[in-house]
């Protein structure tokens, strides 16, 4: 049995780090640029790994060499590599663009991860039965987290819906069966069609959800931290203020280590506590999943 089973994408990230973003019909010189592995799904699920987790992972890689090389990542990471298919198509790829301020721009081609089907899923119902928490982003088809909801309800088995990307056609009626919601404030924004500018607003519409069944909401707030509210909570877990230079992935870590966290038995503020470190210590290293570091890692990092 796996602790977790993150259902979702992966991809191969190009990142190039720029002086300067080039405008329409300028070609300027970048000083960096790195590869690495990302994709929303499989980020989340390397960080709870990373952290000891028992985690599987229900993607859709490439038939080209990225896809060979992500499943290569995904053994030597120890994630479990059962429910992971080649598709027909080329490997999931996003070019990234980080700014000296280290946000970033991020495109999204995401090849074999719209293969993920509710079809394909469905062959890998008792991994989502045999687990502690099943684990959903947004780059794979909107059907297919549907599909994944509606399983996981059936077995009982807790669903964390990260809405990431953001995307207006989210079903709410499914959102109101999951046990975790973790938006940011655009795409908190995107779901309610409220407006999320400012800390009242955004509880207004976290609460919105909470009336319409959503179990637990967790707004991330960037380097602020964590707004979770419930029906009998409403709560600021803050974060730590640190020197980023690349915020790439951080969010996903922040998902993933949560998941680990309340997982191991954490309460859900004890379990935002800890995600909100181990994300801060992401943004202060380069890329995405090899800024993630391991639980004998984090405790060097934590403790200086
Ligand atoms: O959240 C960051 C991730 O978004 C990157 O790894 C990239 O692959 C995109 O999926
Ligand atoms: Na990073």
């Amino acid at each position: 049995m796996s602790d977790i089973t993150v259902i979702g994408s992966n991809m191969i990230d190009l990142i190039t780090y720029l002086d300067k973003m080039p405008v329409e019909g300028e070609t300027v010189s970048a000083p960096d640029f790195e590869m690495g592995f990302g994709g929303k799904g499989a980020n989340q699920a390397v960080a709870a790994s990373r952290l000891g987790s028992d985690v599987a992972m229900i993607t859709m890689v490439g038939h080209d060499n990225f896809g060979k090389q992500q499943l290569h990542n995904f053994h030597r990471v120890g994630i479990d590599t059962k429910c992971i298919g080649v598709g027909s198509k080329n490997s999931g790829v996003a070019p990234i663009f980080v700014d000296p301020s280290s946000d970033n721009r991020i495109i999204v081609v995401k090849g074999a991860n719209n293969e993920l089907t509710p079809e394909v899923l469905d062959t890998f119902r008792e991994q989502i039965k045999n687990s502690k928490l099943i684990v959903l982003q947004q780059e794979i088809p909107l059907e297919t987290n549907y599909h994944a909801i509606d399983l996981a309800v059936k077995y009982g088995v807790p669903v964390l819906l990260n809405p990431a990307p953001a995307n207006k056609d989210l079903n709410l009626e499914y959102v109101s069966k999951v046990e975790f919601f973790s938006p940011n404030e655009t795409e908190l924004s995107t779901l309610t069609g409220l407006p999320t500018t400012n800390l009242d607003e955004i509880k207004k519409a976290a609460h919105v959800l909470v009336d319409k069944g959503v179990g637990n909401i967790i707004v991330t707030l960037g380097s602020k931290g964590a707004l979770w509210v419930n029906k009998d909570n409403e709560e600021i877990i803050p974060g730590k203020k640190v020197a980023a230079v690349d915020t790439t992935g951080a969010g996903d870590s922040f998902i993933g280590s949560f998941a680990h966290y309340f997982t191991e038995g954490e309460s859900v503020p004890e379990a935002l506590k800890h995600a909100n470190e181990y994300a801060a210590v992401t943004v202060t290293r380069k890329g995405t999943q090899k800024s993630y570091p391991t639980k004998a890692e984090l405790k060097e990092l934590v403790n200086v």
